[in-house]
Formats: C-alpha cells, structure tokens, sequence
C-alpha cells in the first residue's frame, strides 16, 4: 500500500512506513472489537465515544505498544477502525500540537493516559481559552467541535482519540496575511501544523491562556 500522496511524502521523513501509521496492532484491535460488541450498530454519540476511549485508556497494553517519543513531530497511530468509528494514540513532545481545527461532521472524545496535553477551545467574546487535559479526564464534543491541542507534560504526552464517523476530513483554521481566518479542508489523517492563526490573533492582543 502507498497511500495518498500526502502520506507517502509523511513516510519519507518518518523512520516508519505510512503502512505502519495505519496498521492497529492485531491483538489491539480485536479487544477493542470485542469491547464494541455492545456499542451501537452505526454512528457512536459522546457518549459512547467517551466510554471507549476510558475503556482504552485504562489498560497500557492497548495504548503503549502504540507510543512514539519522536522529537520531530507529533507521532499517531491507528489502533482500531471500522466504519463506525476510528481509534487513536498520540505522541506528543514539547512544542508539538495541532492549531486550530474541526472534525468535519465527526463527533470526537479525548483523553490522556500520560502527561498531560492543552487544549483550547475558541470563545466568540474573549478569543483561545485553555485547559489541561491530564490522565482519568475525558474531553467531548459533537460535529463542528473547534479546538487546538498541544504538548503540556510528559515525554511523550500520550493521549488516545476516537472519532464517529471516521474522521475522513478536518477543517484546518488559517490566518491569511491579511489577518482573515479560513477554513482549509484537509484530509482526516493529515498531520495538522498550522499555527497562522494563533501568530494573528496574538498580533491582534488576543490571550492564548
Ligand atoms: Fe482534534
């Protein structure tokens, strides 16, 4: 398998193939299929999202074959899909994170298993407001959900994410020159890196608390 052409560019500069990003582990994945024997038949809500990914979280052997300390970029790894849902674990290291983005129409849960990451979310009236997410705390939102994440603590920060639908499509927030936020749609799996907005809102005097 090659991928896109998005992913085989990712390959070449990571000491591992795009094949491996995407490959869960198999005795991962069959746990996790045979947990989501009781979920839902089609698309899982927050709720269920947010079960499952404390159902990963709570045993290592699910998530720590899957962690990367890479210094060079934020590492993720598939542990499990169908075509409810997707799983994921993050590697975050210091100065890593993702700017601005949605999910498309996917409703996402998060939660660390190690260190600590920060998110931040959009307030329409004061601009970025931040908030750890640290192990044993579960993060939610529905479709259209906005948020930015970061490294916080830990080498890595490792936190697991899982997405219903599939995340087949974010919306990456950018900052044009002019100082105009647009929504670029990128492809779900894409690495997200653009911090154009945070650089323009700081210009701005917004707090990035
Ligand atoms: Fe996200």
């Amino acid at each position: 398998m090659t991928g896109p052409e998005w992913a085989v560019e990712l390959a070449g500069r990571l000491p591992q193939s795009w094949r491996d990003v995407v490959s869960p582990p198999p005795d991962v994945a069959a746990e996790v299929e045979g947990y989501l024997v009781a979920a839902p038949p089609d698309v899982l809500d927050e709720s269920h999202l947010a079960a499952l990914v404390e159902h990963v979280a709570a045993d290592d052997a699910l998530w720590a074959p899957l962690v990367i300390a890479d210094p060079a970029r934020r590492r993720y790894r598939l542990a499990y899909e169908d075509e409810r849902l997707d799983l994921w674990v993050l590697s975050w290291m210091p100065g890593q994170g993702t700017g601005f983005h949605d999910h498309g129409t996917s409703a996402v849960a998060l939660t660390a298993v190690q260190g600590s990451v920060r998110e931040r979310r959009l307030n329409a009236a004061v601009g970025p407001v931040g908030q750890l997410l640290e192990p044993g705390e579960i993060r939610t939102g529905r479709g259209g959900y906005i948020h930015a994440v970061e490294h916080d603590t830990g080498l890595p920060a490792v936190t697991i994410h899982a997405y219903s639908p599939p995340l087949l499509e974010v919306g990456q927030y950018r900052a044009s020159s002019d100082g105009l936020l647009w929504r670029e749609l990128q492809h779900g799996r894409q690495e997200l890196l653009d911090h154009t907005f945070d650089v323009a809102s700081a210009h701005a005097g917004v707090t990035h608390s």
